[in-house]
């Protein structure tokens, strides 16, 4: 008998399932208040969220030091914290910001001429409208601007806080126009976009595994009043491990309809969270708000991102954009630039071609970028050596 109750325990720990959800376990979870002592580089908590003043938390990330202590204060946000942090006036020069709009506002003015550009996973069809992989259409259509949005000291700081270096970068334009509906209460990719069925097929620390593989974030493109439909957020859900399937159930998604909180954001203003927290799309009452947000989607080095990007033809068109601006952006800037558009790990590989020389791991596409921005290369040889080192990694 105490081996059949041994494997019914074992069982319950390693299969999570829909049926075991229970709304009284995640409110023991959910329901906490988040401290502004225990987050010293902090500017306030409104309504449990975590308000930064961008400016603060690059000052005190400016010693090396600092900058451990920073990164280790927004990690735990994201992962024992509310889950949520909103980084205030994260572009200071909101001229970056306007330059991009405009570019994405041609992108999507051209997928409604030629009757492209894609559906979407939680919202119907008109509400809103999509540029998929917006990242390499903005690099492809103005590399200067691409060097200078991307350059973002804050991006850089919370990517690098839950994920470690060499992230991948992927981004995606949602413009929700006025009437367009809130969307379904969800979790994000990978296991967030998978029905019951599949989800329950894998074992519980799988789900532990998929919200620390990803980091959601949205830049604001324009001002949020709460009439707009800002994200619905529900802090703190993030930390109930069998959150993929709860919100499958009709008391979660009605919890989440009583609790959620929403704040207003200002162009500039940078949210990120951890794609296990309980969140939705807002509803867009106002009459005249286009309510435009890139979203930032940041992958793990060692994960599989949710769109493809051709990284070696944006890494040749970035490329001249920043030796241009060698004298006009920081260093610390451009190396967030490239880390934003090359490939910042060297694996899969052909290592038989592309052997570990003189370290551990074959050159990365963003070491090559590095060095050919130190040294100063033409156009041609980087777009060349670019091609040979993808050559490289085929089998
Ligand atoms: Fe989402």
């Amino acid at each position: 008998m105490k081996s059949d109750n041994q494997q019914k325990l074992r069982a319950d720990r390693v299969w999570l399932t829909e049926d075991a959800c229970d709304l009284s376990d995640f409110r023991a979870l959910a329901e906490k208040t988040t401290l502004l002592a225990d987050y010293p580089t902090a500017s306030a908590v409104e309504k449990n969220v975590l308000i930064y003043n961008s400016r603060k938390v690059i000052e005190a990330a400016s010693t090396p030091a600092g900058r451990r202590a920073v990164l280790a204060e927004i990690c735990e946000a994201f992962g024992i914290g509310p889950g949520v942090v909103v980084f205030k006036r994260a572009y200071e020069d909101t001229s970056i910001i306007d330059r991009a709009s405009t570019i994405f506002e041609e992108i999507i003015e051209e997928q409604h001429r030629t009757s492209t550009g894609g559906g979407d996973h939680f919202a119907k069809p008109g509400a809103n409208d999509r540029i998929w992989n917006s990242l390499e259409k903005h690099c492809l259509a103005d590399p200067e601007n691409f060097a200078r949005y991307y350059g973002n000291t804050i991006v850089a700081l919370a990517s690098e806080a839950w994920l470690g270096p060499h992230y991948q970068m992927t981004a995606q334009v949602n413009r929700v126009n006025p009437g367009g509906a809130a969307q379904s209460a969800h979790r994000d990719y990978h296991l967030g976009f998978q029905s019951s069925k599949v989800i329950e097929q894998f074992p519980a620390h799988v789900h532990r595994l998929s919200p620390v593989l990803t980091l959601q974030g949205a830049v604001a493109h324009c001002d949020m009043p709460l009439e707009s439909g800002p994200t619905l957020f529900l802090p703190h859900s993030q930390t109930y491990e069998p959150g993929y399937l709860a919100l499958k159930r009709q008391e979660f998604k009605d919890y989440f309809e009583q609790n959620h909180i929403q704040l207003p954001l200002e162009k500039g203003d940078v949210v990120f969270f951890n794609p296990a927290l309980f969140h939705a799309a807002g509803t867009n009452r106002s009459k005249d708000i286009k309510r435009v947000a890139n979203l930032l989607q940041v992958s793990s080095a060692f994960g599989r991102a949710m769109e493809t990007v051709n990284r070696e033809r944006m890494s040749a068109k970035l490329f001249p954009a920043l030796k241009a601006l060698k004298s006009r952006l920081s260093a610390g800037e451009i190396a967030n630039a490239v880390a934003c558009c090359a490939e910042g790990y060297s694996f899969p590989t052909n290592l038989d071609r592309d052997p570990p020389l003189g370290g551990l791991a074959p050159k990365t596409q963003a070491q090559l970028m590095h060095e050919a921005l130190e040294e100063g290369w033409s156009d041609e040889t980087f777009t060349k050596a670019l091609a040979d080192q993808a050559a490289k990694k085929l089998s």
